[in-house]
């Protein structure tokens, strides 16, 4: 009688970042982090324990996967519901195909809420939020729609997610623009890791992120788009200064990601309200108001082609369908 469960979680991009660990194990932050849940952008997953199974199995966009990840969370997930029976796992990329957008976050949102409902749990959003993070951080995001906070916590119990209010008429929406489509060269876990560990800066990047987070949540209180915006684009800055400073230093820039963000600062000074935030990766995200999208994607399509421009606005929390 084994019975399926089918999830569905949105991408989330992050307006003050997470970058850095202080337990790796449980995936605990150093900083609290910020993040928009996507409309666009979405991991569809189903999960089926059958006690037929001698060994889970992973299939991904049609492909069955190494699932040693996979399974190590479901280990977490069968814990919880004291059962041991192995899984199939089917999940499904609603991403444009070769964007470079797929994300951990949406996929962990979505494998938490499938996995533990199929496992027999009935987690509540903290719950679910808290299982998430041990997939991958930024996915206890994504449990949540719209603007997000996570609380980094000082253990297993106290770092989650929680929804932020969105006030009305403070219409953000982001345009992506694909520089490359091809897996990072070093994954963020790898990344963020080594600049905790050898980044001279990064005690001050700690300081100013929770600076940041304060100020950013006093602008959305406030409907100051442009206050926003500067400090998401700074927040992203000094992330990736960090990963610059690190030892060996890397860099996920590349030169299209830089001509894009003068693209931006020129529209600015052009009086279009619209700043960039790059995760672990070479695409830059423009987040603006709906009312200036035209014109943004417009000019990035014509610098860099139509098919590499994305829109994507506030999108939901993760839900069984
Ligand atoms: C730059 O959540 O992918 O996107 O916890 O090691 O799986 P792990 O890392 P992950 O890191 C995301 C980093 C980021 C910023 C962010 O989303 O906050």
């Amino acid at each position: 009688n084994a019975t399926t469960y089918t999830a569905r979680a949105h991408t989330n991009i992050a307006l003050i970042k997470y970058w850095g660990k202080k337990d790796e194990e449980l995936i605990l932050p150093m900083n609290n982090s910020l993040s928009l849940t996507l409309d666009r952008f979405y991991t569809e997953t189903s999960v089926t324990f059958d006690e037929q199974l001698k060994d889970d199995l992973f299939l991904l966009d049609g492909s069955r996967e190494n699932g040693n990840k996979v399974s190590k969370f479901l280990d977490i997930v069968r814990k919880k519901a004291e059962i041991n029976i192995k899984a199939k796992v089917i999940s499904q990329n609603h991403v444009p195909s070769t964007a470079g957008l797929a994300s951990s976050a949406s996929a962990y949102a979505a494998l938490a809420l499938a996995a533990s409902k199929a496992a027999g749990l009935s987690l509540d959003k903290k719950e679910l939020s808290r299982l998430a993070r041990r997939g991958s951080g930024s996915a206890c995001r994504s449990i949540y729609g719209g603007l997000v906070e996570w609380q980094k916590g000082t253990d297993d119990q106290t770092s989650f997610a929680y929804p932020l209010e969105m006030p009305n008429n403070f219409e953000i929406t982001m345009v992506a623009l694909v520089v490359n489509a091809d897996y990072k060269k070093i994954s963020s876990r790898a990344g963020m890791k080594r600049v905790v560990e050898t980044s001279p800066y990064y005690p001050a990047w700690v300081q100013t992120a929770a600076k940041d987070l304060k100020n950013i949540k006093q602008a959305i209180v406030e409907r100051d788009f442009e206050t926003f915006g500067e400090i998401a684009e700074e927040n992203a800055m000094k992330m990736h200064a960090l990963n610059m400073s690190a030892h060996p230093h890397f860099n996920y820039l590349e030169p299209n990601s830089i001509k894009a963000m003068q693209i931006v600062e020129k529209l600015r000074l052009e009086g279009v309200s619209c700043y960039y935030t790059l995760d672990a990766g070479p695409n830059v995200k423009v987040i603006c108001l709906k009312r200036d999208v035209k014109v943004i994607a417009g000019t990035l399509s014509d610098s860099f082609g139509q098919e590499k421009v994305l829109v994507a606005g506030p999108g939901p929390a993760a839900h069984l369908i």
